[in-house]
């Protein structure tokens, strides 16, 4: 089977394996394994095109993060706006990829006929969070993932700033950090008034497990949002995915539990997985400030990877899509405790038929 770009192909897979698609628990994608649901929707939301400006919605975000609403874009996910950050990015120079990295920056780049610059980055690193980003070398355009994907490190918001008098543009993917305790005290995002060379990603994917809603929104100045919203489609966020992101940001006190119950949900079970994949043979799990974490060996891990798709029913990220990684590794996005002690089970019993060295 061809190696997927991205994870989270539960449908197909299912479809390729002969079993139903909820029958697979699926950690290759890295989502919170809840989901807020909201059953009705009002017969306005469903029938009105969208508010062409997405006012409430972009109250809604800025009132989140004290800002002006101004400087807040609404997107159909991050990865629509990683499309506009890249026409821009693309004007402005050569573009600096640290690798391994998300291969969206890539696909988005490739649109706009972007020059890349791949720097890989050392592939061991320590427990300790945050991290400071090693020396990204040159280039104009800075693309950084914050906690990065797929390593699960997380940047010091201070290595991060230094940065932004380098560049002369910082895009900053901050699509896992809210699932990260505390780690709004490393965001970039508060920065935006006095950067103007600065654009900060979130998406809202992850944090409620809504990849199939499609949000997400920028942070940057006015001016460079109001360029994209006149090059893209209109209403790119749809009426249902805008009232819904309206929903789960302005009530602050239910949005506050939610982040609380997701970050010790990332620290308690990253911590877990970490203690007994460890224990396991021939593999070694890497720490991760993030709610995914990657393992490594000394051989490849496909072997094992098709074992417990077949065998167990259980989805994990094939790493070759990841430029600098192979197929030494895997990433696992945590999954529910139970999940989890599924996937250790899984795994135990295969490294005993696939001894690795
Ligand atoms: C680092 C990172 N940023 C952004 C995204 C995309 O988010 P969205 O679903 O909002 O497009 C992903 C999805 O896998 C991701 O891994």
């Amino acid at each position: 089977m061809a190696v997927e770009r991205h994870g989270g192909n539960r449908v197909t897979l299912g479809e390729a394996l002969g079993c139903q698609s909820s029958a697979l628990l699926d950690a290759s994608a890295s989502l919170v394994p809840w989901t807020p649901l909201y059953d009705t929707w009002s017969v306005e939301t469903l029938r009105d095109y969208p508010d062409r400006q997405y006012q409430a919605l972009r109250t809604a975000i800025a009132t989140h993060h004290c800002l002006d609403a101004a400087l807040v874009l609404p997107g159909n996910g991050a990865a629509e706006l990683f499309t506009w950050a890249a026409r821009d990015a693309a004007a402005a120079g050569s573009n600096v990829l640290p690798t391994p990295c998300f291969a969206d920056y890539g696909r988005a780049l490739r649109c706009w006929g972007a020059t890349i610059i791949q720097r890989p980055m050392p592939l061991d690193w320590s427990a300790q969070f945050p991290q400071i980003l090693p020396s990204p070398g040159n280039g104009d355009v800075l693309w950084i993932c914050n906690p990065h994907n797929p390593t699960g490190q997380l940047w010091s918001r201070a290595s991060l700033k230094v940065l932004l008098q380098k560049f002369a543009l910082v895009i900053c993917d901050e699509a896992f950090l809210p699932l990260v305790a505390d780690g709004d005290s490393q965001s970039l995002i508060q920065l935006v008034p006095e950067y103007p060379n600065l654009v900060v990603i979130r998406s809202l994917t992850k944090l409620f497990g809504i990849a199939g809603v499609r949000l997400g929104y920028a942070v940057s100045q006015p001016e460079r949002l109001r360029r994209w919203a006149e090059w893209r489609d209109p209403w790119p966020v749809n009426g249902i995915a805008s009232a819904m992101g309206v929903k789960l940001i302005t009530d602050r006190r239910r949005h506050r539990s939610w982040c609380h119950k997701v970050q010790q949900w990332t620290a308690q079970e990253g911590a877990w997985l970490l203690r007994h994949l460890a224990e396991l043979p021939g593999i070694r799990p890497m720490p991760s400030a993030a709610n995914f974490l990657l393992i490594r060996a000394k051989q490849s891990l496909v072997p094992l990877r098709e074992a417990l798709e077949q065998r167990h029913r259980i989805l994990l990220r094939d790493c070759r899509s990841f430029d600098g990684l192979g197929e030494c590794w895997l990433r696992i996005g945590f999954q529910s405790p139970l999940g989890n002690r599924r996937i250790t089970r899984a795994l135990q019993q295969e490294l005993k038929q696939l001894p690795l060295v």
